[in-house]
């Protein structure tokens, strides 16, 4: 069931939204070389506690830590370690988000450490479009379809490719609600969209082939060809004006 939220709901989903950003904002800019995964997880988990959030991704389904990084060939679900350094010319996906007042934000990015490859830094920024091209087709009175649509073209145009085992999702009252949003299908199909639906919009495009498997982890998504993978997402309202983003740092 796709639940449509309110003016009240949506407001205090704003904050949550707004926590989910300021963390993934300040682990971003603590990205350089030498920086644990594990220290950009505490980076974040501090700024959402200090915001009275909590992380929303620990203990989902067993998840051990506030954020999902990510990094090179890693797709999504990457775990945070003491003992795994980013180095220059990484990229690295950084996905997480906070429950406030009983409602969800989820956002995630890819940044670069240092200096990288022009492959990795084209990869990025289609991404980083795509999710916008999907962003700007959830509209009042379009179709799930329309969003997968806009985000797929986009990237295959480009020469990459969208990862199919993986979605976006309806978020809300929890972290993943109905619909699903894949980042591949046909305008025009899938469920109509209406005014007070809250998606999270989440493209995870790989460099080649967008065949993915899972380490013996359980839970890190690699590319299946050792490609690089970039990831970006945004948790978004659908208003009678449009599209709005809710994952808005201060
Ligand atoms: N980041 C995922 C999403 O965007 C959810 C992560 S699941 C977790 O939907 F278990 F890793 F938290
Ligand atoms: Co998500």
């Amino acid at each position: 069931m796709v639940v449509l939220k309110t003016g009240r709901e949506l407001s205090v989903m704003r904050e949550a939204c707004r926590i989910s950003a300021g963390a993934l904002k300040m682990a971003g800019a603590a990205v350089e070389p030498g920086v644990t995964t594990a220290e950009l997880d505490e980076i974040a988990e501090k700024y959402i506690l200090s915001q009275g959030g909590t992380p929303n991704f620990k203990n989902y389904e067993g998840y051990p830590a506030t954020a999902c990084i990510s990094i090179n060939n890693e797709v999504i679900h990457g775990i945070p370690s003491k003992k795994r350094k980013i180095e220059a010319g990484d990229i690295v996906s950084i996905d997480l988000g906070a429950k406030f007042d009983g409602y969800h934000g989820d956002n995630a990015a890819t940044f670069a450490c240092g200096d990288v490859s022009s492959e990795a830094k084209r990869l990025m920024d289609v991404t980083r479009e795509s999710l916008y091209k999907g962003i700007a087709a959830a509209i009042p009175g379009g179709r799930i379809g329309d969003i997968s649509h806009a985000v797929q073209s986009f990237v295959e145009a480009r020469g990459f490719s969208v990862v199919r085992e993986f979605v976006g999702h309806g978020i809300g009252t929890h972290l993943h609600e109905a619909p699903e949003v894949p980042n591949f299908g046909a305008a025009g199909h899938g469920i109509r969209l209406a005014s007070g639906m809250t998606l999270a919009i989440e493209p995870m495009v790989n460099a080649g082939n967008y065949g993915v498997k899972v380490l013996p982890d359980g839970w890190t998504v690699l590319t299946r060809d050792g490609s690089l993978s970039a990831h970006f997402e945004h948790t978004v309202v659908i208003t009678p004006d449009g599209p709005k983003i809710m994952t808005v740092a201060d």
